[in-house]
């Protein structure tokens, strides 16, 4: 459930009509509700709340301070995966002891500002990722607590470009090799190994793959132990899907998902950590787009609209399908007509939707993607030199923006023409 819903016939954020904010912000722009984000946070803490646990947010989702503030307030920690989400994460409140640091490419660097700046542990991914990190520990004269990512060779059973947990993916390392690694592991003194890590892939919209993969980890951590290591952590990772098509068949919940970490996992007395990013912050947040043309084409209409591809990646990239709903509520059995829905950026893959139907839309109309407060605004660019657009938190009657629209000066002037070219005149 999240909290747009319609209401005396317009969508509203929250108790904030959409419409009021695109009269101040101006469109496109993204909205996010604080009651959806901190609703979904604690569906997963209450989920988990018999085993010893913490939620670290995935926040490649959602990165926007706001976002971190929020949900870091509401007591979760944060799984990072580069030296600017450790920062964002340290900007926005959260301490070293509640990060996780995530990744196949750490480099030396980010592994120094995590080490020096305070770090829950490293997830490591690779042999020569474990050497560099030991080398680092005892330069700085540190212990390293790390897990180690498996790749049990699971079908995520989702879209390709996101399945990360099949042994031909770049990810962990092949769960048959795990206790050689942590022989080795154990050999290194920069290094303190306390747990595994898996990960198996995202928008996952059933439970089967993760119990698989979890079986295996169970097995891994009786293994493990009985080599001598002391295993008192799991990471579990993320990918729990959301239902992005309101007509499909919901997706399993939190309560479910827990229900069966429970099952699979609660025997072993460890420390069980999760790394949800869709599931926060999807449904918590709207993309809201002005139609500016109808086009009649060849047998079909466009709808052309002032967002495009560069702020919402995810249909181009994935074929995703967004919901896309008009702000003013459609009368109670509408007649409804296909549409292919567009963007302006000069390239044919900047479709949002073909052939959607919809009620009649005209010049001017607002609409809503729903499902678009994760992997959006974090994935968008300014392609076409289209200014990144603003994002806004609601929080009951109250919006604030919390990432302004640049403007066109901002973005010219963060290039430099070199020495040798003549400067114009104008
Ligand atoms: N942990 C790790 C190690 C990950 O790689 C990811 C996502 C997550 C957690 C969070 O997964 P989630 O709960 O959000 O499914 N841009 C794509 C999704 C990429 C996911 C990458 N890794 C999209 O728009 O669908």
């Amino acid at each position: 459930m999240d909290h747009f819903l319609y209401r005396d016939g317009a969508l509203f954020a929250e108790d904030v009509p959409v419409a009021d904010i695109a009269a101040a912000v101006g469109t496109p722009f993204y909205v996010y509700s604080t009651a959806t984000l901190v609703r979904h946070f604690r569906a997963f803490d209450e989920a988990l709340a018999g085993m010893d646990h913490l939620v670290c947010y995935a926040m490649k989702a959602n990165s926007n301070q706001a976002v971190l503030r929020t949900l870091a307030q509401a007591g979760a920690g944060m799984d990072v995966v580069s030296e600017g989400e450790y920062l964002r994460a340290r900007a926005a409140g959260v301490p070293g002891d509640k990060i996780v640091f995530s990744g196949v490419g750490k480099t030396e660097r980010e592994i120094r500002v995590a080490l020096e700046g305070g770090i829950r542990q490293f997830n490591v991914e690779s042999e020569p990722e474990m050497v560099a990190l030991n080398a680092v520990a005892l330069e700085l004269g540190k212990v390293a607590p790390i897990t180690v990512r498996v790749n049990p060779d699971v079908d995520a059973k989702t879209h390709a470009k996101i399945a990360t947990g099949k042994s031909e993916n770049k990810f962990g390392i092949p769960i048959a090799r795990a206790r050689e690694v942590y022989a080795m592991a154990a050999k290194l003194p920069g290094l303190n190994v306390i747990g595994i890590d898996v990960h198996i892939g995202s928008q996952l919209t059933d439970l089967a793959p993760f119990e698989q993969a979890y079986l295996k980890v169970a097995e891994l951590t009786e293994q493990l132990r009985a080599d001598g290591h002391v295993i008192t952590r799991l990471d579990l990772g993320g990918g729990l899907g959301i239902p992005y098509e309101t007509s499909n068949e919901a997706p399993p919940l939190p309560s479910d998902y827990g229900a069966m970490v429970q099952r699979t996992l609660g025997h072993l007395g460890c420390e069980i950590e999760i790394e949800p990013g869709r599931l926060i912050a999807g449904n918590a947040g709207l993309m809201v787009s002005r139609v500016i043309y109808v086009k009649s084409g060849e047998g079909r209409d466009f709808l052309i609209l002032d967002g495009a591809m560069n702020d919402l990646i995810r249909p181009a990239m994935y074929d995703a399908h967004h919901d896309i709903v008009p702000i003013l509520e459609p009368a109670a059995g509408a007649e409804k007509q296909p549409y292919d829905v567009v963007g302006p950026v000069c390239e044919s893959g900047d479709t949002f939707a073909k052939q959607r139907d919809m009620v009649p839309m005209k010049a001017n109309d607002l609409v809503a993607f729903r499902s678009a407060g994760a992997y959006g605004a974090v994935m968008s660019s300014e392609y076409n030199s289209r200014a990144l657009i603003p994002e806004v938190l609601v929080h009951g009657d109250q919006f604030a923006v919390i990432r302004r629209r640049p403007t066109f000066e901002e973005m010219i002037n963060r290039d430099s023409i070199p020495e040798w070219l003549e400067p114009h005149s104008a």
